[in-house]
């Protein structure tokens, strides 16, 4: 995610910025910015640079070298457009008349690009940002013709491009002929407004507390479709019908490093609480709706075309780790709709075993970092034999994205804990959408039953939401088996797969020795190893296995095994074999992984937790596997 952060105030705004900024480097960016506007320049002032914030620091003497006491600066995460000085933010119309800083995403920029094209606009980027740029810019100019007052002008532009734009936003906005005022708009991504006293008296805005933390402790949590209007010594808020709001300020009692994590206590659990989010920002601007009602997969963005799609004789899917599990989980997913044989593989087995790959098959590579090591080897490799290669990539311009023929991006936002949890999720998002457009336009999918997947992925969000909101029972059972030291998680069909990534999270935080076993290969060895106390994690989620996985569980409660049921709700036939069950809602069993996943990300979690581990940092482990 990116880093907003803006002041008005009686002190210098530059030096501000970038201090807010720093505190922000922990979500993760490629590129920065800020804009200052001098109250005795002409033009607001804008400085960007690519790469890290010191580029900037350097740039501006640490800000000294940029006057003026109102302003907004900007960390980016790229999502749309390459990492660059161009598409750093701040973005702003002709003559810097409107100067915006952004974080989200804007679903529908297309549209409003081809929009503002033909009333003459002209775009100099690559981002969805530039666009809100020049739709407040194009309103803004509507409102002067109107003649209302600068108050009123912002005011007008603000609301209707509220109205016109589809997706995430928290925004800091600056219009040049308004030198001491500063704007703010939300919708799904944080803004807080932070009120400053004494020798820093003044207003700040940011995307998060840790970048106010040194000038106040007194905030404001902006809501959906509000905006601020900020000045040295005013605050105003809004309603999305421009009618003035009042809201209660709050005492921030975190310290910096807590706030860095939002108040969680980890990034982890940061992460895990952001899947919601994050899948619904992979999954909603790729799914249309169309005048009748009916949604379909817009996958444009990979330049395939249906011919190209139709025209895919076998898919490989390729990662390393929780990557590959993605993979187990795609391959089952896409051969199931789409009819087009798949296969997976391990990386690192993959790029050594000279494997048979048709003219017409499809290699998609799965990374969150984008820069692991055997994921990299094994793409080139398919490129080398001439192989079409797509990208399932968390990362903007990472090696992985910029090599294959086409990525299609996850928007996790920065993933900072080294177990993954919410780029796994939006990569299953991602297979899902590739899986229902493969099976569309080879019409393996008839019209009903492809509106009934669509509109399961788009309620899988909220319905992980609603597992979330029940974690501390999950925390009650990890507590409880915290001592243990070893777990089998077990499952068939995409129940085996769930169970690999569950044994895997459990594993490399927690430092529990753990196995993932088809539960019908159990008997053909593995069995020996149940004896009284082994937890075993049991995954029935897919209907026509569920009677077959009751009765494995059977057989190894009766030796001796203590079983976690996980299910989905109205299967209660699991509780005649399980100790502690876990319901999760119902959704098509093809997308059971994503909701059945939760509740095994947070039983590792706890479990890490209650053995006063690292969780975030765990032991031998690095967050990018760059070398062999
Ligand atoms: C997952 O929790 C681990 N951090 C690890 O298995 C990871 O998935 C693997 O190293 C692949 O990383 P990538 O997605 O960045 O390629």
């Amino acid at each position: 995610m990116c880093g907003i952060v803006g002041y008005v105030g009686v002190k210098q705004a530059a030096p501000i910025l970038l201090d807010g900024l720093q505190k922000l480097e922990y979500r993760g960016y490629d590129s920065a910015g800020i804009a200052v506007r001098d109250a005795q320049a002409e033009h607001i002032e804008v400085v960007k640079a690519k790469g890290r914030l010191k580029n900037l620091m350097d740039m501006t003497d640490a800000g000294r070298a940029v006057r003026g006491s109102c302003g907004i600066g900007h960390t980016r995460w790229a999502t749309h457009g390459e990492p660059s000085t161009l598409n750093a933010h701040p973005h702003y119309s002709r003559e810097k008349r409107v100067v915006v800083v952004h974080n989200g995403i804007i679903e529908n920029y297309q549209e409003l690009r081809a929009k503002l094209t033909r009333k003459g606009y002209a775009f100099e980027t690559q981002t969805d940002t530039e666009t809100v740029a020049l739709l407040l810019d194009c309103y803004y100019a509507e409102a002067a013709e109107k003649g209302l007052s600068p108050r009123e002008r912002a005011l007008f532009a603000i609301r209707n491009m509220m109205i016109r734009v589809r997706g995430s936003y928290a925004l800091g906005i600056l219009f040049g002929d308004q030198p001491g005022a500063l704007y703010a708009a939300r919708k799904d991504s944080p803004l807080i407004v932070g009120r400053c006293d004494g020798e820093l008296r003044g207003h700040m805005i940011a995307s998060d507390v840790p970048a106010v933390l040194n000038y106040t402790r007194s905030v404001v949590y902006i809501d959906n479709l509000e905006i601020a209007c900020l000045t040295q010594d005013e605050l105003r808020l809004y309603n999305v019908d421009c009618e003035e709001i009042e809201k209660p300020f709050t005492e921030i009692k975190w310290d910096a490093a807590a706030a860095e994590k939002g108040g969680y206590e980890h990034f982890m659990m940061k992460e895990i609480s952001e899947q919601p989010r994050a899948v619904r920002d992979t999954l909603s601007p790729r799914i249309h709706e169309e005048e009748d009602g009916s949604r379909s997969v817009d996958l444009s963005e990979l330049g395939l075309t249906d011919d190209d799609l139709r025209a895919v004789s076998r898919v490989t899917l390729i990662g390393c780790g929780s990557a590959y599990h993605v993979g187990v989980v795609g391959r089952a997913v896409i051969e199931r709709l789409s009819r087009v044989p798949c296969e997976v593989d391990l990386a690192s087995e993959f790029r050594y075993r000279d494997p048979m790959l048709e003219e017409n098959a499809l290699v998609i590579v799965i990374s969150q970092s984008g820069e692991t090591a055997d994921s990299l080897a094994a793409l080139r490799l398919c490129k080398e034999r001439g192989v079409r290669t797509l990208a399932i990539v968390n990362v903007v311009g990472s090696s992985i994205a910029r090599e294959a023929d086409a990525t299609l991006y996850t928007w996790a936002g920065p993933e900072i804990s080294v177990a993954t949890t919410k780029a796994y999720s939006t990569q299953l998002a991602a297979l899902y959408l590739l899986a229902v457009k493969l099976s569309s336009v080879r019409g393996t999918l008839d019209a009903a039953r492809e509106q009934q997947l669509l509109a399961d992925m788009l309620a899988l969000p909220d319905q992980i939401e609603q597992i979330l909101a029940d974690k501390e029972r999950v925390q009650w059972f990890a507590n409880k088996m915290s001592a243990c030291r070893d777990v089998f998680f077990i499952g068939r069909g995409l129940d085996y797969a769930i169970s690999l990534e569950g044994s895997l999270k459990l594993k490399e935080i927690s430092y529990i020795h753990s196995e993932a076993y088809a539960a019908g290969e159990l008997k053909h060895g593995t069995i020996s190893l149940i004896e009284d106390g082994v937890l075993v994690v049991a995954l029935a989620t897919q209907p026509d296995l569920f009677e077959k996985v009751v009765s494995n569980m059977v057989e190894v409660r009766s030796r001796g095994a203590y079983l976690f049921g996980l299910t989905l709700c109205g299967q209660y036939a699991i509780e005649d074999a399980a100790n502690f069950t876990v319901y999760v809602p119902r959704t098509d069993p093809l997308f059971a992984t994503s909701l059945a996943v939760i509740p095994l990300q947070l039983l590792a979690y706890y479990i890490s937790c209650a053995r006063g581990l690292d969780v975030d940092k765990p032991r031998n482990l690095a967050k990018s596997v760059t070398v062999e």
